[in-house]
Parts: structure tokens; C-alpha cells; sequence
């Protein structure tokens, strides 16, 4: 009898959203299955996920001591290799794949399972935000849907729903504001990791979290947003809303404004870009979170102080200049968030990192795809540079062209 159940490759399974995802698997066996999985370092949780999932394909890209042993036990069908990701992005059964991998990484992946057809379910932002000039021709071109999973995308996207395009005024992204919301500016400069990564809403991968941290997240959800949503930069606008509840809205011409809430679960999200157009009745799975009104005290919004928080401006600039702007910015703040988390710069450093690589580098106004890893790479390495350290092994390996 044939398998009438959606057939699924994770890309970074072993991450926040990839767990999420198979979170939202295991609670409709009957709907999905997974034909691959796909992660960088993390042998054990990789093992494990397969294990549960038994899928056709396991593919592990990083070059510990020991994975080959590990991953031969696992599996006759698991390859190892950053090329590997790109196996596991076109597995011939996958229908859907979930993008999920962090930094520039999914960008090549990506490209590869639109070219084949599949429909993407896309978390990872850098792919849109570097390469939306080609990836969004290429999804046309190929007839395929590419659903958002970032909660503030799929609110968008959600909301648009049965609308018409010429009708919307404004998208409206909110911005929880971060864990560094009330900051004051004097104080910035002496942000620790540890400060910076206690989101107040969210549990996310590092990475993330600390662009979350300086609202450069915000400036790449814009850029996103532009690109998945086909919408000019002046009718892009961010709100900070500190309860995360509302995930953004749409304003229509009639100046009505629809949005989309519900409790801050990245389940939610993840579902609805897996059973898209379809919903899933949650009731009975353990990944229901009712909003009841009564117990939301109250919804907040305020706009985002720029003098604290350059860097979602800084990224709207690269995202309206074009060309290579978005790869140098997003190869920067690959680097020097790394370098934040290493501990070796300073948060406020982020921001002038990203102002100088971006200033500085060669720009180039209609480019492909390798001008755009290229990019990137200089970018990062150029903000090594910038505060005197090596490049370090892991990004390179992890982040770097493969
Ligand atoms: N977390 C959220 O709530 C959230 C919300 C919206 C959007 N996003 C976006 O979704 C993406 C993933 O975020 P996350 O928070 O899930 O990140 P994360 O927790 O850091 O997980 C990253 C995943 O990618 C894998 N990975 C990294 N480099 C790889 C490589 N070279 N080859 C194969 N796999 C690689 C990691 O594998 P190992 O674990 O084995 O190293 C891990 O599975 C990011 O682009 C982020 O901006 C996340």
C-alpha cells in the first residue's frame, strides 16, 4: 500500500528548529515521515534522531575525531562532507525540506532542493537575505512554494492568506526587543554572553539569540520579508512588542490591519509550513499551547530605539543598496557574533564591524552566486582581521564555501 504520509529531509536537525520539527513528526506519525536528516557536529543527538526517525539518508558534515565510526553504526546510507547536505536536500522522496541549518551553509542545499522541486520549508534566513535576487527567480522558474518558518514570516504569511497584493499597505514585523530591551546605552559596551543570550521569550540556537540580542534578527527578518513577500523596503516597518505575542501583521489599503497571535512556540510555525495549506488539529498533542486572553495582562508596543540598536538599520541599508551589500553584512555578523560568543569582542563591536566590512568591500551590483559566497567569506575573514585574530578552524570548516 503506498504511503500516503509526507515524506521529509531536515537539514540541521540536531539545532533548535530541527529538533522542533521533529517534535511536530513525532506528534503526527500518521502524517509525516522523515526520509533524511542532516547535521554539522553533533554525532550523539544525529545518531539518536535516526535511530527514532529510521530515515533513508543521515548525513553528518562535521570532521570530529570518530564520526565516521559512529555514523557507520548508525546506518550503511549515512555520508559524511559539507557537499553531503546537498544529498540530503534532494533526496528523491523528500516532498518537503526543512531548511534549518544556521549561517550561510543552507544557501547551496537550498538552491539545490528548489532545483529539484521540493518544496522548502525555510528557517534559515541567510539564504533569502544573501541570495533572494537568485533564489526566488529559481523557486518561480522551478513552481515551487517556499513556506516560511520564522514565526514573524509565517504570521506574514498567514495573514496574506486569500488577500490580494496590491492591497497591502505595510508589512509590520514586531520585535520582542530582546534581553537587552531596557538597556541603557552607557551600559551596552559591557554586555556579557551570558546577559545576551537570556532571551526573555525565546529558546533559539546561539547565533540567533545574539542577533536577537542587537536586532540585527530584525533587520534580516526585513530583508527576508522583502524577498519572500515580493515587498519594497518603505512598506517594511519593525514594532517592538515585548510579550511576543502578536508575530507581526499586515496593513491593507482600507487600513485595516489583520495579525496574527498565539503563545511564542516555534511548534506552531514549524506545523503549519509542514501541513501547509492544511491545518493540524493540536488538541491531544503535547505541543498545544491555548492563548487564553484573560491571561494576557496586557500587549505592548513601542518603536525600536536606533541610537541603541544600529544594526537592523545598518542591515536595511545593505538590503536597499543590493548586489553583494546583504552577503558582506551577513558574513561579518557571522564572524563577529562568533567572536562575541568567544568572548573576544565586545557586543557594541558587532555593529561597527558590520559598518566598516560592509563600506569597505568590492561591491559588485548584479551578483552570482559565487560572488556572493565570496563575499561572505572575505567578509569574515576580513573581521577577523579587523580585532587580530586567526581565522579559527570551525568557521572556516563550518561556515566557510565548501
Ligand atoms: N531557533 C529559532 O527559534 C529560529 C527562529 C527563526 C529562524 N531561525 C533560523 O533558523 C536557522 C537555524 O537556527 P537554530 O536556532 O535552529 O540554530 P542552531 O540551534 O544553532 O542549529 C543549527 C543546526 O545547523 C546545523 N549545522 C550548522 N552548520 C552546519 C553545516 N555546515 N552542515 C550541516 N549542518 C550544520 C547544526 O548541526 P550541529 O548541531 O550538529 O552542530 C544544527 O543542527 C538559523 O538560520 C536561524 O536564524 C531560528
Amino acid at each position: 500500500m503506498r504511503d500516503s504520509r509526507r515524506p521529509i529531509s531536515v537539514l540541521g536537525s540536531t539545532g533548535s528548529i530541527g529538533r522542533q520539527t521533529l517534535d511536530v513528526v513525532r506528534a503526527y506519525p500518521d502524517r509525516f515521515r522523515i526520509v533524511a536528516l542532516a547535521a554539522y557536529g553533533n554525532v550523539a543527538l544525529l545518531a539518536e534522531q535516526a535511530r527514532e526517525f529510521a530515515p533513508e539518508l543521515v548525513v553528518c558534515t562535521g570532521d570530529a575525531a570518530g564520526v565516521s565510526e559512529q555514523l557507520q553504526e548508525l546506518l550503511p546510507e549515512a555520508r559524511r562532507g559539507e557537499e553531503s547536505l546537498t544529498l540530503a536536500a534532494t533526496h528523491p522522496e523528500a516532498e518537503i525540506v526543512v531548511a534549518a541549518t544556521s549561517g550561510l551553509v543552507g544557501v547551496l542545499p537550498t538552491l539545490a532542493a528548489i532545483r529539484a522541486g521540493k518544496t522548502i520549508a525555510l528557517a534559515n534566513k541567510e539564504t533569502l537575505v544573501m541570495a533572494g535576487h537568485l533564489v526566488m527567480p529559481e523557486a518561480r522558474r522551478a513552481g515551487v512554494t517556499i513556506v516560511p518558518i520564522d514565526s514573524e514570516h509565517s504570521a506574514l504569511w498567514q495573514c496574506l492568506q486569500g488577500e490580494q497584493r496590491e492591497q497591502v499597505r505595510r508589512l509590520i514585523i514586531t520585535a520582542s526587543g530582546g534581553p537587552l530591551r531596557q538597556m541603557p546605552v552607557d551600559q551596552m559596551a559591557t554586555v556579557t554572553v551570558e546577559q545576551a543570550l537570556a532571551h526573555p521569550t525565546w529558546r533559539m540556537g546561539p547565533k540567533v539569540t545574539i542577533d536577537s540580542a542587537t536586532l540585527m534578527n530584525k533587520g534580516l527578518e526585513v530583508m527576508e520579508a522583502h524577498w519572500l513577500f515580493d515587498m519594497p523596503y518603505e512598506q517594511i516597518s519593525v514594532v517592538v512588542h515585548p510579550q511576543s505575542i502578536i508575530h507581526s501583521m499586515v496593513e491593507f489599503v482600507d487600513d485595516s490591519i489583520k495579525m496574527q497571535a498565539s503563545l511564542p512556540s516555534m511548534h506552531l510555525p514549524i506545523q503549519y509550513a509542514l501541513s501547509y495549506p492544511e491545518r493540524l488539529d493540536r488538541a491531544g498533542t503535547r505541543l498545544a499551547h491555548e492563548l487564553r486572553w484573560p491571561e494576557v495582562a496586557r500587549l505592548d508596543f513601542e518603536d525600536v530605539d536606533f541610537s541603541r540598536f544600529p544594526c537592523p538599520k545598518l542591515a536595511v541599508e545593505a538590503g536597499r543598496r543590493g548586489g553583494t551589500a546583504p552577503a558582506a553584512l551577513v558574513g561579518a555578523d557571522e564572524a563577529a557574533v562568533a567572536l562575541f560568543l568567544g568572548g573576544h569582542i565586545k557586543l557594541t563591536d558587532i555593529a561597527e564591524a558590520l559598518a566598516r566590512v560592509v563600506e569597505s568591500h568590492d561591491f559588485t551590483a548584479e551578483p552570482s552566486l559565487e560572488d556572493v559566497l565570496e563575499t561572505s567569506r572575505w567578509a569574515q575573514e576580513e573581521v577577523l582581521r579587523l580585532f587580530g585574530q586567526p581565522v579559527p578552524e570551525r568557521i572556516t570548516k563550518r561556515y566557510g564555501e565548501s
